[in-house]
């Protein structure tokens, strides 16, 4: 282990926002059958039931040894707080190792907890980048990989994003995707008719979900963001399971003011991928859902300018729009219809989180 700690050396998780949880679910597991000791930690960063307990019932994960409940906040309340929380329970618990996952605030703040505590860290996700350093993602991402000791990265692009930062090569160790063990794991799971029956869908739908601060913070932003989306919805229907960071500013821009938008609550893992893998096409400016349409073969259409996953470009079905065109774009993705072939990325093969636990015990 990293820690030099032998066989019995405990390992802690660190994790706090949604996207955390299916990225965690198969480390947890793989350490578990190596009887590596192991205690997760949960920071609250997400909280409402939708937004966390449906993961942890849905993923089968562990009950987390703590919750620190930091909740919502600014940048500085939100990390500061993880930092209060966290730095005393690894203090209490010393752990010979200290595991985060993706670019999320919780990450950071462990990140730092573990630098200032000298507590050997390991990163899963190390080495994405948008090279946008309005994204606070970005900001997490560059601290934390600077930060750890090693690097578990999911794509070539990342081993190389690493190098040109001066990472030392031992440090990286190119693992797989292990969200995508999450996906392949549950994939009996994922049944496209019971969605649409769930939300009252025809045969060719839209998902879409919207909650990048770009898109919807500002109300110039939401009111073009909603335009788009309307003109999506002149074509067919859309599902949008709506984050609660949106719902203000989208609902004073009038998203629901469509006959063809459903917006609904955020719902559950097996519920959304099921009705992205029965959907014409995924219009989104989430990260990790670039992922999953990547391996279920629906294309994607990320609202973004950049992207850190640019494989998801080379070997799947993801392309960058832009507001203004996102119809059009919609509607070559309908007229074209699903691939039948296409590249995967290579080691998003169901194993990440076995290669992950393995480099921990070393
Ligand atoms: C966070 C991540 C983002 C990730 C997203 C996935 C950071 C900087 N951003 O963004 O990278 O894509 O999670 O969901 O860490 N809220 C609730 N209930 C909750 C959680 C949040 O209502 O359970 C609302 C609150 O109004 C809160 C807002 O959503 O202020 C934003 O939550 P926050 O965790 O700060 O950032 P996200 O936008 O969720």
């Amino acid at each position: 282990m990293a820690g030099g700690g032998g066989t019995n050396a405990l390992v802690v998780h660190v994790t706090g926002a949604r996207p955390n949880f299916p990225k965690a679910a198969p480390v947890i597991r793989a350490l578990a059958e190596l009887d590596v000791p192991q205690l997760l930690v949960h920071t609250g960063q997400h909280y409402d039931e939708r937004m966390s307990e449906v993961f942890f019932r849905e993923l089968d994960l562990p009950r987390p040894d703590v919750n620190l409940g930091v909740g919502s906040g600014t940048h500085a309340e939100q990390t500061g707080s993880i930092m209060v929380g966290l730095e005393r329970f690894v203090i209490e618990h010393t752990p010979d190792l200290i595991i985060v996952y993706g670019d999320v605030n919780s990450t950071v703040a462990a990140a730092l907890v573990a630098a200032k505590l000298q507590i050997p860290l390991a990163h899963v996700e190390a080495g994405l980048r948008s090279f946008d350093w309005s994204m606070p993602e970005e900001v997490n991402r560059v601290v934390t990989d600077r930060l750890a000791d090693m690097l578990f990265v999911t794509s070539p692009d990342a081993i190389a994003n690493l190098g040109n930062e001066g990472c030392h090569p031992n440090k990286i160790f190119f693992v797989g995707n292990p969200m995508i063990d999450t996906l392949l794991a549950n994939i009996d799971r994922f049944d496209p008719e019971a969605a649409r029956r769930a939300h009252g869908l025809p045969d060719k739908y839209v998902v879409a979900t919207l909650h990048r601060p770009a898109n919807v913070d500002k109300p110039a932003d939401a009111q073009a963001l909603v335009k788009a989306m309307h003109a999506v919805a002149d074509q067919v229907d859309v599902l949008i399971p709506l984050h609660p960071r949106g719902r203000a500013r989208l609902g004073e821009a009038g998203l629901d003011r469509h006959s063809r938008v459903r917006i609904i609550d955020p719902i559950g893992y097996v519920d959304f991928i099921s009705a992205v893998r029965g959907a014409a096409v995924v219009v989104t400016d989430s990260g990790g859902i670039q992922e999953e349409a990547t391996i279920l073969g629906v294309p994607c259409l990320t609202l973004r300018p950049n992207t850190e996953r640019p494989v998801t470009i080379t070997h799947g079905t993801n392309r960058l729009v832009m507001r203004e065109s996102l119809a059009d774009q919609v509607a070559a993705a309908l007229a074209a219809g699903r691939p039948t072939t296409w590249p995967v990325p290579p080691l998003w093969d169901g194993q990440a989180g076995r290669r992950i636990a393995e480099a921990v015990v070393g």
